[in-house]
């Protein structure tokens, strides 16, 4: 199972990405959660002690080095545009017993389609990863859209596109699903989050039409009471049933 959770910065994403991995690691399956996001949160989430000393993948320039055969100091070189990273996810990620984590970092996007080294690095590493075949793959993306890449887009099984009540978010989710459309992205859903009445539920309903929502997540001032302590989160058993629930339909 490969699942890239999109949306506006702030409507859940990594809280989500957070819960999944959790609920899957728990039932036995290997999980590599991804943080693709420059802004990267996915390890407080996690619980992970001391997330700022994570050292992010893109940031490793030896190994980059060693791998693709330049960075983006070493200009006019020559290097790799597909280098071995079959080893890095189990080697790098960090373990959180049956789930790794793998933090990008901020990836340099060059204007006019530049292929940077960090980028190849990363780009290759994402894609490797969606290939496995008895892992899931859990991928905490960038808000917005811009960054949505082919070869991401293709490669996952799922595309959650997590909404909030809000126009923002709404309007965002309108333009990732068109984008995701475009780029061939098998199958896409949203997930409603922050729902606090039935009225949260029937705009954003209203506002996506032919979206299939796969779930809705109530407002839990709890979560965001964890997210804060940075311990990593507990879902009370109405979360839990809602991950179980999306879990469920994701597989059928
Ligand atoms: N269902 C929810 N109820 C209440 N707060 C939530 C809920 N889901 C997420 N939050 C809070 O919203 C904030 C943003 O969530 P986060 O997962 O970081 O969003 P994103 O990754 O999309 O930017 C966090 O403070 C988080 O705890
Ligand atoms: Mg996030």
């Amino acid at each position: 199972m490969k699942i890239a959770l999109t949306g506006k910065g702030g409507v859940g994403k990594t809280t989500l990405a957070a819960l999944l991995a959790q609920r899957y690691a728990a039932q036995g399956m290997r999980v590599y959660a991804i943080d693709a996001d420059p802004d990267a949160n996915l390890a407080s989430m996690l619980g992970v002690p001391d997330p700022e000393a994570i050292v992010p993948m893109v940031e490793m320039k030896a190994l980059i080095k060693e791998r693709v055969g330049a960075t983006s100091q070493d200009l006019g070189t020559y290097f790799s545009l597909n280098p071995r990273v079959d080893d890095i996810p189990e080697r790098y990620g960090l373990r959180l017993g049956n789930l790794r984590l793998l933090v990008l970092g901020h990836v340099p996007r060059a204007r006019g389609g530049c292929a940077c080294p960090e980028n190849v690095f990363l780009r290759e590493l994402v894609s490797h990863a969606l290939t496995l075949h008895d892992e899931v793959v859990i991928l905490d993306m960038e808000a917005g859209v811009e960054h949505l890449g082919r070869g991401t887009a293709a490669g996952v099984d799922w595309m959650l596109i997590v909404v909030e009540p809000s126009r923002q978010s709404l309007e965002t989710a309108g333009r990732i699903r068109r984008l995701a459309g475009d780029l061939g992205v098998p199958r896409i859903a949203a997930v409603g989050n922050k729902i606090a009445s039935p009225e949260d539920r029937a705009v954003l309903e209203q506002a996506l039409p032919g979206l299939p929502f796969l779930a809705w997540l109530p407002h839990d001032p709890e979560l965001r009471a964890q997210s804060l302590r940075g311990r990593g989160l507990e879902a009370s058993a109405g979360v839990a049933e809602v991950i179980a629930n999306i879990m469920e339909k994701l597989q059928g």
